[in-house]
């Protein structure tokens, strides 16, 4: 173990207090977390402590300038085992958004082992029970005490994990959005840094105030083409075959979505990644060729969208179309992540 990760163990543990049926999401904290901190030069004091509050200073610098950024993994149990999914492209990312974001890269040995330690010492937090899996929350903040705006030199980098259920219980109305932007050309959409999320707020209260649960963003320039929802990114299902939208600087690269790609291509089904707008989305909803909606994330899994709204009209998928494609994909990424499916990519890891 290369980097020396202290382990303090909290002195009781507060796994009998948890209703493992009723965790919902986000809300119930595993006993440890790993901590590590960037002086300046290097990665210090890499170490295993109780989940405990974090003390800061007022001035702390990510509370002021948002440099501030996260990812979102999971570790699935199937019996005695458990595995992790895409653990490198989740640290990869992080990578991405430091970079952008003028923060130090984690490197890949301290963020592995760091997660593995973690977790081997938390593992029977990882739920069983079929829908749930850990939820893991690498994230890294600026640490300075200085008010003025300049990067930080001194950072803190940590993971936690949270036994979760489903993120969605039932498929979601999308409102298109024309108005606002989730992102901008030459900005942050790339990355998973707080502000993104902070900045979708708005939007996204006032279409659940219109009775929708989440916003389908569209581009920024034309609010014509079709980008992602709040978590997740975007497939619709065709009589030929899925359309998603390409990737580019105002979209995050989902793992979920890499992944169901990956599933659709190997299955011999037609993907398109390319540009898709509204536009096209209703003719192909008026011809009746609009089969499925859904979106893919790490939080959410796979949702089927039951329609979508724009311009006042909505136009419901679920009502003539089908949940088939969906279902496989989902089942199949279950199965792979459960250990039940063999993982002929080499997303999953034993640990
Ligand atoms: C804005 C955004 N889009 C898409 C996704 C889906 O990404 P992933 O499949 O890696 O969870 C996420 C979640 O991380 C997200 O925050």
């Amino acid at each position: 173990m290369p980097h020396n990760i202290t382990i303090q163990k909290t002195e009781k543990s507060r796994i009998s207090e948890v209703d493992f049926n009723n965790i919902g999401f986000g809300k119930v904290f595993s006993d440890h977390m790993f901590l590590t901190d960037w002086d300046g030069q290097e990665w210090t004091n890499p170490r295993i402590v109780p989940y405990a509050n974090l003390s800061l200073s007022p001035a702390t610098s990510a509370i002021h300038y948002g440099q501030a950024i996260f990812e979102g993994m999971k570790a699935f149990r199937n019996g005695d085992a458990v595995f992790l999914f895409r653990l490198r492209d989740n640290w990869r990312r992080l990578n991405i958004s430091a970079d952008r974001m003028v923060m130090p890269e984690v490197p890949e040995s301290l963020f592995t082992e760091g997660l593995k330690t973690l977790l081997s010492i938390d593992k029977m937090w990882v739920p069983g029970s079929e829908g749930s899996a850990l939820y893991i929350r690498p994230f890294m903040f600026a640490t300075d005490d200085f008010i003025g705006v300049k990067p930080s030199e001194k950072y803190c980098f940590c993971i936690f994990t949270c036994p979760v259920g489903p993120y969605y219980s039932k498929p979601l109305r999308i409102k298109v959005e024309e108005k606002y932007s989730r992102a901008a050309q030459g900005g942050v959409g790339f990355t998973k840094c707080a502000g993104n999320y902070g900045a979708a707020m708005y939007p996204t209260k006032l279409a659940q105030s219109e009775g929708f649960d989440q916003v389908l963003w569209t581009d920024p320039s034309t609010h014509t083409l079709v980008e992602e929802t709040g978590t997740t990114n975007f497939f619709a299902v065709t009589g030929d075959g899925v359309i998603t939208p390409n990737l580019h600087e105002t979209m995050l690269a989902g793992i979920t979505r890499d992944s169901v790609i990956q599933l659709l291509k190997k299955e011999n089904i037609q993907v398109e990644e390319r540009p898709l707008t509204v536009s096209e989305l209703k003719s192909l909803h008026t011809e009746g060729n609009l089969k499925e909606l859904f979106i893919s994330g790490t939080a959410a899994t796979l949702i089927n969208i039951e329609g979508f709204s724009h311009q006042g009209n909505y136009f419901d998928v679920m009502k003539s179309g089908n949940t088939i494609l969906s279902d496989m994909v989902r089942s199949q990424l279950d199965g792979i992540r459960h250990g039940n499916i063999a993982d002929s990519f080499g997303w999953i890891e034993n640990i």
